[in-house]
Parts: C-alpha cells; sequence; structure tokens
C-alpha cells in the first residue's frame, strides 16, 4: 500500500490554500485586481517587438535581467548594485522570505496585509506575529514597534501603502520602525506613486536592515509582462540575490522596462488621471449614506457596505466586477475597487447608489 501522497509533502501545505480571485479576471468592468485602465499604447507596444525580435530566442537571457537593472538603477539615480528584478514582485517576494525565513524565525506583519507574505511564511513554516491595525484600518505604529521588540522578531513586512486597507504610513514612522528594530525590514511599495507620502528608498544606505519592494504592475501597466524589483544596500542585495530563481525574467521584460521607464511621462499623466478619477469617486461615494467610505491613499477605494456578499453579486450582476475583501481581519462588509475610467467609474458610481 502506497502512503497518503499528502504525508509525503511539505506539511505547512496543509495550512495554506491554492490562490485564487473571486469572481475571476473577466468582466466588462474590471476593477478587482488594482490594474492600471490603461494598456501600453500601441506605439510603444511595436517598438518594444520591433527590438525582441531581434533577439536571440534560443539563447537563454542572463542569469540576473542586468539591463533591465540598470535602466531602473538609472531611472532611480542609484546605483545598480542596489537593485534586482524579479518576473513580477511576487517572485521577489519569495526570493526574499527564503533568504530571511525559516523553521523558527519570527516575521511580523501588519493585519491585513496583502496575502501573499502570510501564505511564504507559512510555506517556510516560520512563526507569524500579527499586529492589527486599528479599526480606521490605519498602521498602529506603535504597536509595531513594541510588538517587533517584544518578541524579536527577526524579519518585518510592511506593504504601505498597504493592500487591502488602501491606508499608508507616513515616510518618519517607517524611518521609526527601521531605526528601532534589529530586524529586516521589507517595504512593499506597490502603490508609491499614487501616495501622499515620499518613497523611503532614499535611506538605503543610511538603513542596512531596509529592503524595498516595487512592482510595475500598477502605475506602470505592465501587470501582463511581471516585473518587480527589490532595492537595498549592495552588501544585503548580494545576500538576498543568493537564492533567486535563475534566468527568471525574459529578454521581453528587460526592453519593456527600459522602453517604459524611456518614456515616464506616459505614466505620469496616467497616475494624474487615476487620481483626479480618484477624488471624483470619492466625492461622489462620500454623499452616499448606504456605505462608509475609507480614504484612499492608493488607485483602489474600500467601502463598507450593508452586506457585501449580495452587493459584489449585484455589481457582478451589473458587468462591474470589485473584490470583495470581507474576510479579511476588522473590514467585515468591505469592497475594494479600483479606480478606472471615467465612464467605468460613473457606472459604478451609478450601480452603488441605485442598488
Ligand atoms: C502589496 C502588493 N505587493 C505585491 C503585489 C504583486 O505584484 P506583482 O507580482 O504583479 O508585481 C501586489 C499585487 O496586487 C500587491 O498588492
Amino acid at each position: 500500500m502506497r502512503k497518503d501522497i499528502g504525508t509525503l509533502l511539505n506539511p505547512a501545505l496543509r495550512n495554506i490554500a491554492t490562490y485564487s480571485v473571486e469572481g475571476g479576471q473577466q468582466a466588462e468592468i474590471k476593477l478587482n485586481q488594482n490594474e492600471s485602465p490603461f494598456d501600453v499604447p500601441m506605439w510603444l507596444k511595436e517598438e518594444i517587438v520591433g527590438e525582441f525580435i531581434k533577439e536571440p530566442w534560443n539563447r537563454y537571457p542572463d542569469i540576473l535581467p542586468y539591463r533591465g537593472m540598470q535602466a531602473f538603477a538609472k531611472f532611480l539615480g542609484i546605483s545598480s548594485d542596489s537593485v534586482m528584478m524579479s518576473n513580477g514582485s511576487n517572485e521577489m517576494l519569495y526570493t526574499i522570505f527564503l533568504a530571511s525565513l525559516g523553521p523558527g524565525r519570527k516575521v511580523l506583519i501588519p493585519d491585513p496585509s496583502f496575502s501573499l507574505y502570510e501564505k511564504i511564511a507559512l510555506l517556510l513554516q516560520s512563526q507569524i506575529v500579527a499586529v492589527p491595525m486599528l479599526p480606521s484600518l490605519d498602521f498602529d505604529t506603535e504597536a509595531i514597534i513594541r510588538t517587533a521588540r517584544d518578541e524579536a522578531v527577526d524579519f518585518i513586512v510592511i506593504s504601505t501603502p498597504n493592500n487591502p486597507t488602501s491606508k499608508s504610513l507616513t515616510f518618519e514612522d517607517v524611518r521609526l520602525i527601521a531605526e528601532s528594530s534589529d530586524a529586516l525590514l521589507l517595504v512593499d511599495e506597490a502603490y508609491i506613486e499614487f501616495s501622499r507620502q515620499r518613497s523611503i528608498l532614499e535611506l538605503i544606505d543610511e538603513l542596512p536592515n531596509l529592503i524595498v519592494l516595487r512592482t510595475m504592475s500598477k502605475a506602470l501597466a505592465l501587470a501582463g509582462i511581471r516585473i518587480g524589483f527589490a532595492i537595498a544596500n549592495p552588501m544585503l542585495m548580494r545576500e538576498l540575490a543568493k537564492p533567486k530563481i535563475p534566468f527568471a525574467s525574459s529578454r521581453l521584460a528587460e526592453i519593456t522596462i527600459t522602453k517604459v521607464l524611456a518614456n515616464y511621462s506616459l505614466v505620469e499623466d496616467a497616475v494624474s488621471y487615476i487620481l483626479h478619477e480618484r477624488e471624483k469617486l470619492y466625492t461622489a461615494l462620500g454623499s452616499n449614506k448606504s456605505l462608509t467610505l475609507f480614504e484612499s491613499d492608493t488607485n483602489f477605494l474600500i467601502i463598507r457596505v450593508e452586506n457585501a456578499d449580495s452587493m459584489f453579486q449585484s455589481l457582478r450582476s451589473a458587468g462591474i466586477l470589485v473584490r470583495n475583501v470581507s474576510g479579511y481581519h476588522l473590514m467585515e462588509n468591505c469592497l475594494r475597487f479600483n479606480v478606472g475610467l471615467a465612464e467605468e467609474n460613473r457606472r459604478l458610481i451609478e450601480q452603488l447608489t441605485t442598488l
């Protein structure tokens, strides 16, 4: 008799689930994955593909995508030894967690945060120390600092601005957390382009325990190409590179990031549009007495409704796909939707007002 296959697998698999997106990934008005509503314009796609077809497809790309890393380092005005590129920032999260965690290690994660943090920590059989957000969904900075010290955690991971709460820490609070703890601090800045706060990036040389994570999937509209970056001081970066999957970024990703950064005014225009639409949504929904609106520092908004499950379904039937985030701690009956095109936002407001 064969042993039960489950007993042969990593025991941590019993505590985690396969990643899924409720309601799927197709909709007439798709607002459920915090994507940009603007695709890369056709003239730029053609320029990128024109470069890509000159590449040797039978040859491996570089072990690490040095061309893409150089382009991003130049864009940020920092040394390329401080930058590493990945196949989406999710892949970089696996790399950084592999470099930092393992059985017996403790990781502090504010709750709720991006769900992948907990999943990778569980996979690596590390102990999670959750620090609840405040009922307003804001970070509890004092509790983070106190808990990091009292629990002697090895690693702190913070998404600021945070998904799914849409709230940020101030620059000074991030600095305070980094300075008050000996733990490694990973600051995931996936939504920084939409934030009122400035990036903590300028402190990577001053703070030896700081790692900054960026994704090109949100403001840069490249979710389909899969590009992320980590930034840290060169000594720490050399260590973080050790568990990295070799050859994980394609030649296409390297060309794409180089070309998009060379045309960054497209990104700036998209961000201004989204911020303007965010204000319009905020004003329109603010006068709706049947829902509670949380102030957002991202490209998405959180609302609390009377019954999130039925509202999710009603919107779905009207062709509008949002994310039901009610399952997260402190987020009962909350829905999350990203800012879309003006007409999409108008239809969302209309539905939320009539339903
Ligand atoms: C906070 C945060 N980090 C990382 C990611 C992953 O982005 P990607 O793997 O597309 O770079 C997301 C995606 O939603 C996110 O919300």
